[in-house]
């Protein structure tokens, strides 16, 4: 869907976004592309960075991509180098790189634990730090993608909750540290998303009843989501810093949402 905001809201930026080969980040990387600004993108599969790449770059866009795992600190750091290099700075960084399954918390190895918390909270400091000295000389912006999951207990999501709400604190401890380099860091909780990775892993086999979970009626789009990261990222969000955008159609307000569907079977 054409986005409702005035066009070239981000003509002159350069954007790094990680997990933008798929899903909801790449959603995130069109929108911003759309509104003028030049884009990274960054996972660990080629291929899926290509192919939305050539799609950004066909609507006229200027991309670039790099291919790592954001648990690899060097890499990474190589990664925003090389961006910073081939598009002349870097203004906003979005951590939307993320894995995720179903698990009871009872079955789930250390490793399994362990390999959520590295990609999604550990990735995601990873990016900040390496970023830091081009927001700063930039007063940039960091959006870090959480999810429902680090607001209220969900079954099957230990790893996944910890791991977010780890992303949402340290959201909040680098507004108040990076605040005086002029950079603001916020983040954005979506709720379920429809035609998404996400909800083909954890969305159960009757999406259907699980609607009737969520108030407003209906999953998300992920261009409710790419909206919402380009408000934050905009001038009109400006004196915003430290805060988490909820935008899951009101599903908290239920507690577990639709998840409390696959407790019960
Ligand atoms: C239990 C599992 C598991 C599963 C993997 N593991 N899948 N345990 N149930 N379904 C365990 C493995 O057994 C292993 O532990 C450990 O996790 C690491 O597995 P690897 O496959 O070696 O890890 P890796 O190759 O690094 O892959 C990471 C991954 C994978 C997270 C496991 O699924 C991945 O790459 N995901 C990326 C894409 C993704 O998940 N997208 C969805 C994001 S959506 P042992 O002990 O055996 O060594 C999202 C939705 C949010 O976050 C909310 C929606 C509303
Ligand atoms: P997705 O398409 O699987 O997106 C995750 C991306 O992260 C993939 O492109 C993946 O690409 C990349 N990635 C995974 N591990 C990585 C690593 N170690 N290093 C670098 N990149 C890595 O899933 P999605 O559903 O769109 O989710 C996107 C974000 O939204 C995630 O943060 C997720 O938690 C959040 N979220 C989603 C929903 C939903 O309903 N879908 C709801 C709430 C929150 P590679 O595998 O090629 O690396």
């Amino acid at each position: 869907m054409p986005s409702i905001f005035q066009p070239n809201l981000l003509v002159g930026k350069v954007a790094f976004v990680t997990g933008g080969g798929s899903g909801i980040g790449a959603g995130i990387a069109r929108r911003l592309a759309e509104q003028g600004a030049k884009v990274a993108l960054c996972g660990r599969t080629q291929e899926k960075l290509d192919a939305v790449a050539a799609e950004i770059r066909a609507a006229g866009g200027q991309c670039h991509t790099a291919a790592c795992d954001v648990r690899q600190y060097a890499a990474l750091e190589g990664a925003i180098e090389g961006a910073v290099a081939a598009l002349g700075g870097l203004d906003i960084l979005v951590n939307s790189a993320a894995g995720n399954f179903l698990a009871p918390a009872a079955q789930l190895s250390a490793n399994g634990f362990r390999s959520v918390v590295d990609i999604d909270l550990c990735g995601t400091f990873n990016a900040c730090r390496a970023a830091f000295k081009h927001l700063a000389a930039a007063r940039g912006v960091v959006v870090s993608i959480t999810a429902g999951q680090a607001h209220v207990p969900m079954p099957l999501q230990c790893h996944a909750g910890a791991a977010k709400a780890g992303i949402e604190k340290l959201t909040r401890d680098l507004a108040l540290e990076w605040g005086p380099s002029g950079i603001r860091v916020v983040s954005v909780s979506p709720g379920p998303i429809e035609g998404t990775e996400g909800m083909s892993r954890l969305g159960g086999d009757d999406p259907k009843r699980m609607t009737k979970r969520v108030p407003l009626g209906r999953f998300g789009r992920i261009d409710e989501i790419a909206d919402a990261v380009l408000y934050l990222v905009s001038p009109a969000a400006s004196y915003v810093t430290g805060a988490c955008l909820v935008v899951d159609g009101g599903t908290e307000l239920i507690g577990a949402g639709p998840f409390l569907d696959l407790m019960s079977g």
